[in-house]
């Protein structure tokens, strides 16, 4: 019988070139121009689930960017695994950042990487991670050693929000059914670290519009007797956190649950290195919540960011007007028991207070997603465990990230399963930011620990 480490050195040059492919193809869905490439994307999905050997495959139709399906049923009265995952990248931009072209994967050291580490986008969000899932079952099927049924459900709208998966998971949930759902679209501590997301946390998109005047005017005609919008809209961005870096909506934190001095304990123990964490970014000191630690800033309490601002003239030279409008986009990342739907019209009702006479001001909601936790004592966050442990030598740690996945809170709801978050990557993988990578190890580890999952998901149901 083949193992999986043969498979995986026999295959490796194959394994690589197939991934390049993939990344090759620029599937951007958050902008209309490479939709050709999306719809490519996911023919390619479709055409890798046909080849591993997969039925009733197919690209499912939605209002928005198709998600690719394929399953494989051994036998009915067994335990079925759904795999997620997204083929759809982030805009690449800015792209002069990028030491190589983004579409055109290439091989290179680093030094968290002496096995080298593939540069592309999408190499570790999400592509990198997802293909991994197709290598462990092709390998699984060749071999006759698929001991449980699996479900493929692959999306491409997972970077804007996946609208259009809601809508699809609302109207299969027979044919979704399953007994658990495994993700590998997040984060370990470090290579030698292995862990487990077992928190995530939720979101709140806003943007925002302050209008002044019905026309750019004359700073000097009128300089310093109108509201400036990107004056005003500046000092009420900052008031929206006061000096202790708390958010200053009335009740945004009124639902958050605040975590056991035990729990709090437990994540102080985690491994991290400020100097290290400081020295990556080139900054002199981190900036947060008083009486937080940058773990806990960082994961398990709310946050509010600009993720950009805009107005007015910004061309070359000076350009002496008043601006008739200002814009920002603003993100709330959440933690339980927060609501996003809740926490917009918060947002609004105090940011309309903050803005003085001779303005107006339009919030618009854009997009959000619930919080989620994972126990640790179920039979799946187990058999990953176990999986993990089998492939690192190491106990998995449990960790909570700081990202968001909206869309694992609505399979609970939809269809009831909680889903593992057995993710491969590092938070120096540089995902959404130029020279996205992902090691050639833990693309390779993260095979074989996935063929491990099926074996101990099994046993860990017929116990
Ligand atoms: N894979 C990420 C989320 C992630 C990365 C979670 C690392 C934990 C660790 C996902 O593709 C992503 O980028 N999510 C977005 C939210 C989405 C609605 C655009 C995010 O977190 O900003
Ligand atoms: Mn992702
Ligand atoms: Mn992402």
């Amino acid at each position: 019988m083949q193992t999986i480490n043969d498979y995986l050195s026999s295959h490796k040059q194959g394994l690589l070139n197939e991934l390049f492919d993939l990344l090759r193809i620029p599937s951007v869905s958050a902008d209309p121009t490479y939709a050709t490439d999306v719809e490519a994307a996911a023919d390619f999905i479709k055409n890798q689930m046909t080849k591993i050997g997969l039925d009733h495959v197919s690209v499912e139709e939605t209002p928005g960017y198709p998600i690719v399906y394929g399953e494989k049923i051994i036998n009915p009265d067994l335990p079925t695994v759904l795999v997620y995952g997204h083929y759809d990248v982030q805009p690449p931009d800015p792209i002069e950042l990028w030491e190589s072209d983004p579409f055109e994967p290439v091989i290179k050291k680093t030094d968290l990487h002496p096995q080298g580490a593939i540069f592309a986008r999408g190499a570790s969000d999400d592509k990198g991670q997802m293909f991994m899932h197709l290598k462990a079952v092709e390998f699984l099927l060749q071999n006759q050693q698929m001991p449980v049924n699996v479900k493929f459900m692959i999306e491409g709208e997972e970077e804007v929000g996946s609208p259009s998966l809601a809508w699809y998971v609302a109207r299969n949930h027979n044919k979704l059914k399953n007994d658990v759902i495994i993700i590998s679209d997040t984060g370990m501590v470090a290579n030698d670290i292995p862990a487990i997301t077992t928190g995530l946390r939720g979101l709140a998109y806003v943007e925002v519009t302050v209008t002044g005047p019905n026309r750019d005017l004359h700073s000097g005609l009128y300089g310093g007797a109108v509201a400036n919008p990107i004056n005003v809209l500046t000092k009420m961005i900052a008031q929206l956190t006061d000096d202790k870096n708390h958010i200053t909506i009335p009740g945004f934190y009124d639902r958050v649950k605040e975590l056991s001095s035990a729990e709090r304990e437990a994540i102080a123990k985690m491994p991290f290195d400020l100097k290290q964490y400081q020295k990556d970014l080139d900054i002199d000191a981190v900036y947060g919540e008083d009486g937080y630690s940058t773990i806990e800033r960082q994961s398990i309490r709310p946050s509010l960011d600009v993720n950009g601002i805009w107005g007015g003239y910004t061309g070359e030279g000076a350009k002496t007007i008043i601006p008739s409008k200002a814009h920002a986009k603003i993100s709330m990342r959440l933690v339980p028991d927060q609501d996003p739907n809740e926490i917009p019209k918060m947002f609004e009702d105090y940011f309309k207070k903050l803005a003085p006479k001779g303005v107006k001001v339009s919030v618009q909601n854009l997009h959000g997603g619930y919080p989620y936790v994972t126990p640790t004592d179920s039979p799946g966050y187990k058999a990953a465990a176990q999986a993990m442990k089998k492939a690192f030598g190491k106990e998995p740690l449990p960790i909570y990230s700081g990202g968001s996945i909206p869309i694992v809170p609505l399979f609970e709801k939809e269809l009831g399963t909680k889903s593992i978050l057995m993710g491969f990557g590092l938070n120096s993988d540089a995902i959404h930011s130029p020279n996205e990578h992902y090691g050639v190890y833990n693309y390779f580890k993260g095979i074989e620990t996935i063929s491990y999952f099926y074996d101990f998901y099994k046993k860990q149901l017929t116990k």
